[in-house]
């Protein structure tokens, strides 16, 4: 018996247990988690808040169908009033990333009646059909039937111009995770509200990725003073438990009618508890504050390596090395080393921490790039 993803693994290690910033494997070794599942334990491994929110919920209710609401979805809906803007209160559930992407098209599609779609060269939303449409990297879309996507030029002012009459949605991540962590200068995003305001267009902020407290803000894009139609999130709301929603302006949700949308388990109520139990520890252990801080202190020590290092991007804990070469033997060094990070592309290792992480964990993730740089012979 064998699961797909036994086809696809690429690195052997099998881990058995988490704790906060670091997981251990099946021999017993501790790792520092910069990998965090692509940012998904952000809130660090079993968080005490989730923990309990979920083991309450778990006695009293675990299905809830979205023909009736639920108690806990209250307090949920309640406590992301204190986090979500304040011009995205209407919300709808999902339970991955990729699903929220196809339901923030859906209203666009809706709400507009067209059917062409911008988004952007390194963007990355999703697997299924419609937000694999609107992913940059040709290799993952090969052999999958397409929506109507046009692709320009990240970061670029005159990518605004490909905004037209025939445009329902702009899709566009504030900070860029899988294309190498690319965050968006303000005026590019401005740009994109003003030719989506011009046109009659959806603008729509993925921040699946980089929202949540990571980038030093609850939001990346609140600190950029631009603001969406619709957002989508997910990842780490539920302290890794699988939630993810689309927060959007009233009128546009209120476009979708009885059944031309639904989810069994969007709003489930084991789901709600654990983005409960996130939001009281985002706001309660002041993540964005820590991540800010935290995130400058490593980035300005990635900085000062010496090795073959093209440039250190990020904001908050979302960060991003472009080395010379390919980062797979890095990565693969950092492993043996005690330390878990990913990729973003061939040439760019995503460091995607916790916010719990200390200034001995940086000491030490630092420590271990540079013992590989100099192995490496850079
Ligand atoms: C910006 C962004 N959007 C959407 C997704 C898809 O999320 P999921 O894997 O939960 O479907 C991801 C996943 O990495 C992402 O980074």
């Amino acid at each position: 018996m064998a699961s797909l993803i036994e086809f696809q693994r690429r690195r052997g290690l099998k881990l058995v247990r988490g704790e906060a910033q670091y997981v251990w494997d099946s021999e017993g070794r501790r790792y520092l988690d910069a990998h965090t599942g692509h940012g998904a334990a952000f809130l660090g491994h079993g968080p005490p808040r989730v923990l309990e929110a979920l083991k309450e919920q778990m006695e009293k209710l675990i299905v809830c169908p979205t023909t009736f609401s639920s108690e806990i979805m209250y307090s949920c809906l309640e406590l992301l009033s204190r986090v979500l803007p304040r011009s995205l209160m209407n919300v709808y559930f999902q339970n991955s990333g990729t699903e929220a992407v196809e339901l923030a098209l859906k209203l666009a599609f809706k709400a507009t009646g067209r059917k062409r779609v911008l988004a952007f060269q390194g963007g990355f939303h999703g697997r299924t059909l419609g937000s694999l449409s609107v992913t940059w990297n040709p290799r993952y879309r090969r052999g999958f039937p397409s929506l109507e996507v046009r692709f320009a030029r990240f970061n670029e002012l005159s990518s605004a111009d490909a905004v037209d009459e025939s445009t329902a949605a702009v899709i566009v991540e504030p900070v860029q995770g899988e294309g190498g962590i690319r965050p968006a200068i303000p005026d590019f995003l401005r740009e994109l509200r003003r030719a989506c305001d011009d046109n009659g267009a959806i603008l729509i902020f993925d921040e699946v990725q980089s929202g949540f407290g990571r980038t030093g803000f609850i939001w990346a894009h609140q600190s950029r003073g631009v603001e969406p139609d619709a957002m989508t999130a997910g990842k780490c709301m539920g302290g890794g438990f699988p939630v993810s929603l689309v927060a959007a302006k009233g009128w546009l949700l209120e476009g979708i009618e009885g059944g031309e949308h639904g989810s069994t388990h969007g709003g489930n109520p084991l789901a709600c508890a654990a983005i409960c139990g996130g939001i009281r520890t985002l706001i309660e252990d002041r993540v964005p504050e820590r991540s800010f801080r935290t995130g400058s202190k490593l980035i300005s020590m990635l900085k000062e390596l010496r090795g073959p290092i093209k440039e250190v991007r990020g904001e908050g804990l979302m960060v991003g090395l472009e080395l010379e070469g390919r980062v797979d033997p890095v990565v693969e060094s950092l492993e043996r080393r005690g330390v878990l990070v990913s990729k973003a592309g061939s040439n760019v290792i995503r460091i995607l921490p916790p916010y719990m992480i200390s200034e001995e964990d940086i000491y030490f993730l630092t420590e271990k790039l540079e013992e590989t740089f100099v192995e490496q012979g850079s």
